[in-house]
């Protein structure tokens, strides 16, 4: 496995420059984009790394897995009756289909259903920047796990389509918290720093049927950490889904700040982390990284 990172990782850097750092979030900009890493967590609890994969980097919207599986926690099921389980086919950010399907988002990952999820926990918790932020240190064994101030203040400030879409949904009925508040956890979860290591750490758990190996703690059921997988392969990667299930075959989560965790559930969680990303805002090399990973190994969901 450790030969077969360094050789994937050679086989991508050729990418490097075709893509663009994120630059709607100014703080995000000013990211070094020429960084590429790899982490492998095996189910019984082997790390192989290569590249950049002790970097900590934003992990953006892959958070949205982390508050969402919170709110199943707390709340099961009844998470539903909020917001839908179905692809968008539109991107992470659209209003579009918000307003046609009168405030009820589509999934929980893209940007109007993440926000609804943290509405949920944000009448659950007493702090839900800081439950979360220790949720995502214990999954991953991890206690400096920290969100970057400048990058939340900078999502703040560059709040107009996220609190668009939220006062959007207060109107409609299925906002119950104050939006600026919810924003502001919302953009702490995003702005939180993890390594490739530590996030393949922290999504051992939906490739171990819910459990978590350092903690030792059941996270979710095995039939929950089979519904979040499949949420992940269906609406992981927005409207770019389809292409991410064609190419890697994976349960997936992206996020702006070029992270992308994969799942190979029984097997191992995978995070690959390239700051350049495509038109869709998904790592370019990462994606193909993970292309070649799951051809290399022979081995997808489909
Ligand atoms: O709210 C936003 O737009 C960002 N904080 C997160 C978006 C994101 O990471 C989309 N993923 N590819």
């Amino acid at each position: 496995m450790q030969s077969l990172l360094e050789e994937i990782l050679d086989e991508v850097r050729p990418l490097l420059g075709r893509g663009a750092v994120a630059n709607y979030i100014p703080a995000l900009a000013e990211v070094d984009p020429g960084q590429l890493g790899i982490a492998v967590y095996g189910v019984s609890g082997k790390t192989w790394q290569a590249g950049d994969a002790q970097t900590p980097f934003s992990i953006q919207s892959i958070s949205k897995v982390f508050s969402l599986v919170q709110a199943i926690q707390h709340s099961g099921e009844g998470i539903w009756s909020r917001l839908g389980y179905e692809p968008s086919g539109q991107p992470f950010n659209s209003l579009v289909q918000l307003e046609f399907e009168a405030g009820r988002p589509r999934n929980p990952f893209i940007n109007a259903g993440a926000l609804v999820i943290c509405d949920i926990n944000q009448s659950r918790f007493a702090a839900p920047t800081l439950s979360l932020r220790d949720f995502a240190r214990r999954l991953c064994g991890n206690p400096l796990i920290v969100s970057d101030a400048k990058v939340a203040a900078s999502e703040y400030q560059h709040r107009a389509r996220n609190a668009a879409m939220a006062y959007l949904m207060q109107a409609f009925g299925n906002f119950h918290n104050d939006v600026e508040a919810v924003l502001h956890s919302y953009f702490h979860h995003c702005a939180l720093r993890m390594s490739c290591v530590d996030l393949a750490r922290a999504f051992a758990f939906l490739a171990r049927e819910g459990h978590c190996l350092h903690s030792d703690e059941q996270v979710l059921s095995a039939r929950q950490a089979k519904q979040v997988n499949s949420i992940m392969a269906t609406s992981g990667l927005y409207d770019e889904a389809g292409n991410f299930a064609y190419r890697v075959g994976l349960p997936g989560k992206s996020g702006v700040g070029g992270g992308i965790v994969a799942v190979v559930p029984g097997r191992f969680s995978v995070c690959v982390w390239s700051p350049e990303l495509n038109a869709a805002g998904n790592s370019l090399a990462g994606i193909a990284a993970l292309e070649k990973l799951t051809e290399r190994i022979g081995w997808s969901i489909f």
